[in-house]
């Protein structure tokens, strides 16, 4: 579906009302295409760029109205089939908390394949426009959820934490009721999402061949750097990447 069929500028974008289904989508609604992924490729034409830069310019505007459109709707980890399918079929039957579950758009996935989920989320969420969620999430702080259920389920799950020490405090907790469990974390690593207590101790399983599958096929909305995550706690991060390297040494200062 094209919601900005008819704007032609800016502000035709930005005063389009768009609508979200409450429905999983098979995959990102996206206008933008990544210029990265292009040069990569091979396709990247400079000449091309150049020419099309008004129209791409429109483009991006109308992908943040999108992606802003659906943050309102309760979705910032952005779920779709393309990769909650083999996300289910690397849960293979686990069961899964999920903390911070916001309307809870993820388990509301989950549940649909057949998956056993616990969602639950302290509704401390202020600049959103729903009131109901999606499926049932119960009212509960992340880390006393954590306290409650870490020994009761196989994974856990936790999609865009709020950039506070609360989901430092779940990791810790998580490794202290039940060290053997991964946490599963969407988020950027060092952006807007969580602190960098988290990022110091989040330590990332890169072997686990499934999951990667997981990571290849969720999509970011332009400009947003966040994926998906397998990890776990550990003392010490020994292998930040560069970009997380920065951050980190950038929070010290
Ligand atoms: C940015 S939203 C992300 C929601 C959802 N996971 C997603 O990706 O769309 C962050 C959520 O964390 C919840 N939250 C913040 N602090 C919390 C806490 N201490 N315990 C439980 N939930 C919390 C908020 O109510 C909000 O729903």
């Amino acid at each position: 579906m094209d919601y900005f069929k008819d704007a032609k500028t800016t502000m035709e974008v930005y005063e389009t009302e768009v609508k979200i289904p409450l429905e999983i989508l098979d995959k990102m609604p996206k206008y933008t295409v990544d210029l990265f992924k292009e040069m990569a490729l091979g396709k990247f034409e400079v000449n091309s760029y150049i020419k099309n830069m008004d129209a791409r310019m429109l483009d991006s505007t109308k992908e943040r109205h999108l992606k802003d459109s659906y943050n309102l709707a309760g979705m910032y980890a952005f779920v779709s089939w393309k990769w909650i399918n083999p996300f289910v079929d690397w849960l293979d039957g686990r069961k899964v908390l999920e903390v911070m579950a916001g309307r809870g758009w993820w388990t509301y996935a989950l549940r649909q394949k057949g998956v056993d989920a616990i969602a639950t989320d302290d509704f401390s969420w202020e600049r959103r426009n729903w009131t109901e969620t999606l499926t049932e999430v119960e009212t509960m702080d992340a880390v006393e959820a954590i306290e409650r259920y870490a020994n009761e389920v196989d994974v856990v799950l936790m999609g865009w934490p709020f950039m506070d020490p609360t989901a430092y405090r779940v990791l810790k907790r998580l490794h202290e009721v039940n060290p053997n469990i991964p946490l599963v974390y969407i988020g950027e690593m060092g952006g807007c999402t969580a602190d960098s207590n988290f990022f110091e101790h989040y330590g990332v399983i890169y072997h686990d061949k499934k999951f990667n599958k997981v990571s290849e096929e969720y999509e970011s909305w332009e400009h947003i750097k966040d994926s998906i995550y397998l990890g776990k706690y550990r003392e010490e991060n020994d292998n930040p990447d560069w970009f997380l390297k920065m951050y980190l040494e950038k929070q010290k200062e």
